[in-house]
């Protein structure tokens, strides 16, 4: 099975004529995409955009977040069996602005990882360093801690069904990306740490995407790096044009 994968992550863009719109301007331009696609949207815009994507097995939609709980009364927020049952296949958990400016941490993140995957949804979860851990040298210490407590308690099996997104916080909406040799050390890093703690054929099959800042310009060479398995891509998911080159970028990777 391909590693590869290009995942949108739209963000608090597009209103759902715009979203809708977008979609089939991608699809349209990428035809049977050579990698999984995935266009993580706006929660209003989840049913729309699973409708559009119904039938094309090379995409998929994810939210961009959910709770960690199964139902109750939590107003405005949206469960894994919600999503489960609108046919959503993606979640994107612990994303760094989650984690900024709604104080999510990694505790929160694995029992919302270990929710999404009890209710059949596979997590995107996102992982990464701030600038100053990076200028510190710090950066592969406390990545990895992320990753551990995130991924705490989970069984081999479980693991096995999470994506990885490496998203250096720097890189991230700043148009400075990291360089494809700083991408393939942390990806290297986070895949030898799934390897010890769940199996080398576990971290074998593990797409770890790199996010931040990815751009039709520098995507072909991160994605040439052999542990970067795609990208999830905020920004550039947002131009049809960039996109598509971004999705065609990743299916060259191994051809
Ligand atoms: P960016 O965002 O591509 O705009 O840097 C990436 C992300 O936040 O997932």
């Amino acid at each position: 099975m391909s590693r590869t994968m290009v995942a949108g992550n739209w963000k608090m863009n597009t209103t759902p004529t715009q979203g809708t719109a977008l979609v089939r301007e991608v699809m349209e331009k990428v035809g049977n995409p050579p990698t999984k696609v995935v266009f993580g949207v706006p929660a209003i815009q989840l049913l729309a955009v699973q409708k559009l994507v119904e039938g094309h097995p090379n995409y998929a939609v994810a939210a961009q977040n959910m709770h960690q709980e199964q139902s109750g009364a939590y107003t405005g927020e949206i469960s894994a069996e919600m999503l489960v049952d609108a046919g959503i296949e993606y979640v994107i958990l612990g994303h760094s602005e989650r984690r900024d400016y709604f104080a999510e941490d990694d505790e929160l993140i694995n029992r919302k990882i270990i929710r999404a995957l009890e209710a059949g949804l596979t997590p995107i979860y996102c992982c990464g360093e701030k600038l100053d851990i990076r200028e510190a040298n710090n950066h592969e210490v406390v990545v990895g801690k992320q990753v551990e407590e995130a991924l705490s308690s989970l069984s081999p099996e479980q693991v096995a069904k999470i994506v990885i997104a490496y998203e250096p916080v720097w890189a991230i909406g700043t148009g400075v990306t990291a360089s494809k040799e700083q991408a393939q050390a942390m990806h290297d890093h986070i895949r030898r740490m799934i390897s010890n703690q769940f199996g080398s054929e576990v971290a074998a099959n593990m797409t770890i995407l790199y996010g931040g800042s990815v751009k039709p310009d520098n995507a072909t060479e991160l994605f040439a790096e052999p542990d970067v398995d795609g990208g999830l891509v905020g920004g550039a998911s947002l131009k049809a044009d960039d996109f598509a080159a971004i999705i065609q970028a990743a299916g060259s990777r191994r051809s």
